[in-house]
């Protein structure tokens, strides 16, 4: 079997580089069968409404068809390089930036390319069964797009191994289709990877809350001296503002529908309507917002520190102009209370060691955005009622946060106070499995749940009752 740009688009010179080619020839079959096993389960015959990556133009870089899922072009881009491009930001900042891994960086680097790259095939397994509680079509159709669209995202970080790091960066290629969501034996590296995603409020939250948290760590990686790694990473977050849409839209139109009904039936509770109650939104989003902030390391980190010095892993915007007037980060703390003997204490943390903390306060910033919207939508519809992000102390395990209970306001509490609220703050199986109950499928075009309110238009400009999806026989 041979590898072309038809198979596999990309703009990294795959046609001349053998040793590449040889490498994702050996790797593609078995891609293919984890998309199989592991992919959307049911979709793969269908024709499905996607868009694929063909260029890195800013206008243009992606295309829309019909296509099925296992005939996507699952593409390697790169933004260009910049050939005068220099170190942002660490102990190497001004000088040029590297096209290969300098060797006392290669652990690290290593590192962080994996521990990203194993989170695009985690949330595919994750999501694989909700195909078949889809909302509307063009919900489905999303769905299958982030899907798709991580599974491009594993090939880009696996290029990278494959490319940059020999024999281990093979043997790491192939561990990423060994590891599944939620094994026991073989988990994925990151916790919130292995929580399983079985209705749609959790999906949207997801792509909310933790694909967001992609975003941040992506960014802190196009910032990298690495330059292939932040060139890879650059390309990914033009994708990932997608599925940042699917979960900020979906989260607010399932609050409107609420909303909506409450003001319609003053007093009814909304489950007499197939939709969910305000309150148990508000738990999804504590308990999704709570681990998504586990997802960026303690907030006090010797590591982070390491990988900013070193020039791998900088800020979000660390060099747009804007974000930071000091890349070299030296001087400096960042203030910040936790429990100490069961009391609030004020701790400094050296900046440095804070890069996790300032990473973390960019995507709390990031999220208020969202919760701003929602909002200000909420009381535009005269509701008195609003949606509030949890403290970044609430309900944490990892960090200087994890070793103390706190309340969602970030007060500390005992273990037995937390033990006796957290029903009002997380869901419960029951509430869980109540939202699970109210996500019957909409298969007619144009047809959505009545726990969700339609999307304000439709994707590229086509109409609500659109085939995003055409179902072909099974
Ligand atoms: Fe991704
Ligand atoms: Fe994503």
């Amino acid at each position: 079997m041979s590898i072309s740009s038809s198979s596999i688009p990309n703009n990294v010179d795959l046609e001349s580089n053998r040793k590449l080619q040889k490498a994702l020839v050996a790797w593609q079959p078995a891609f293919l069968e984890w998309w199989n096993d592991m992919g959307p389960r049911g979709y793969q015959q269908d024709d499905i409404y996607l868009r694929t990556a063909v260029s890195v133009d800013t206008s243009g870089w992606a295309h829309y068809d019909y296509v099925k899922m296992p005939d996507y072009r699952w593409g390697i881009f790169l933004t260009p390089s910049d050939p005068n491009r220099t170190i942002g930001f660490g102990d190497n900042k001004g000088k040029p930036v590297w096209n290969q891994v300098p060797g006392e960086y290669r652990k690290e680097l290593r590192r962080l390319i994996v521990t990203q790259c194993d989170t695009e095939p985690a949330s595919v397994e994750q999501q694989r069964l909700l195909g078949d509680s889809a909302p509307s079509l063009y919900d489905m159709r999303n769905l299958f797009q982030v899907n798709v669209e991580e599974g491009r995202h594993l090939w880009a970080m696996v290029h990278l191994l494959h490319e940059y790091f020999g024999r281990d960066g093979r043997e790491e290629a192939e561990d990423m289709l060994v590891r599944r969501s939620g094994s026991e034996d073989s988990p994925r590296i990151l916790e919130a990877f292995n929580k399983p995603i079985d209705d749609w409020l959790a999906f949207f939250c997801f792509t909310m809350f933790t694909d967001r948290d992609g975003k941040f760590q992506l960014g802190g990686l196009a910032e990298s001296a690495f330059d292939p790694l932040a060139r890879a990473t650059r390309f990914m977050l033009t994708e990932e503002a997608h599925h940042l849409f699917v979960g900020d839209s979906g989260v607010s139109r399932t609050i409107r529908k609420t909303a909506e009904l409450m003001l319609e039936h003053d007093g009814r509770d909304v489950r007499d309507f197939g939709a969910i109650p305000m309150s148990i939104i508000q738990k999804y989003i504590n308990e999704w917002y709570s681990a998504s902030q586990d997802l960026f390391g303690s907030e006090d980190s010797s590591n982070s520190a390491n990988f900013f010095a070193a020039s791998l892993k900088g800020r979000f915007g660390e060099t747009d102009g804007k974000s930071y007037d000091d890349n070299v980060a030296l001087e400096g703390c960042k203030e910040l209370q936790w429990a100490e003997n069961g009391v609030l204490t004020n701790h400094e943390i050296p900046l440095r060691r804070a890069m996790n903390l300032e990473l973390a306060d960019s995507y709390r910033r990031d999220c208020e955005k969202a919760l701003n919207r929602w909002n200000l939508n909420l009381e535009k519809m005269g509701m008195e009622k609003r949606i509030y992000l949890p403290s970044n102390r609430f309900n944490r395990s990892v960090g200087v946060f994890g070793d103390a209970h706190y309340d969602t306001k970030g007060n500390v509490i005992t273990a037995d106070d937390f033990a006796k609220k957290k029903a009002d703050w997380l869901p419960s199986q029951e509430e869980k499995d109540y939202v699970k109950s109210v996500m019957v499928p909409c298969r007619k075009p144009g047809e959505f749940a009545p726990w969700i309110t339609p999307p304000r238009k439709g994707i590229k400009g086509n109409p609500l009752d659109f085939d995003y999806v055409c179902f072909n026989q099974r």
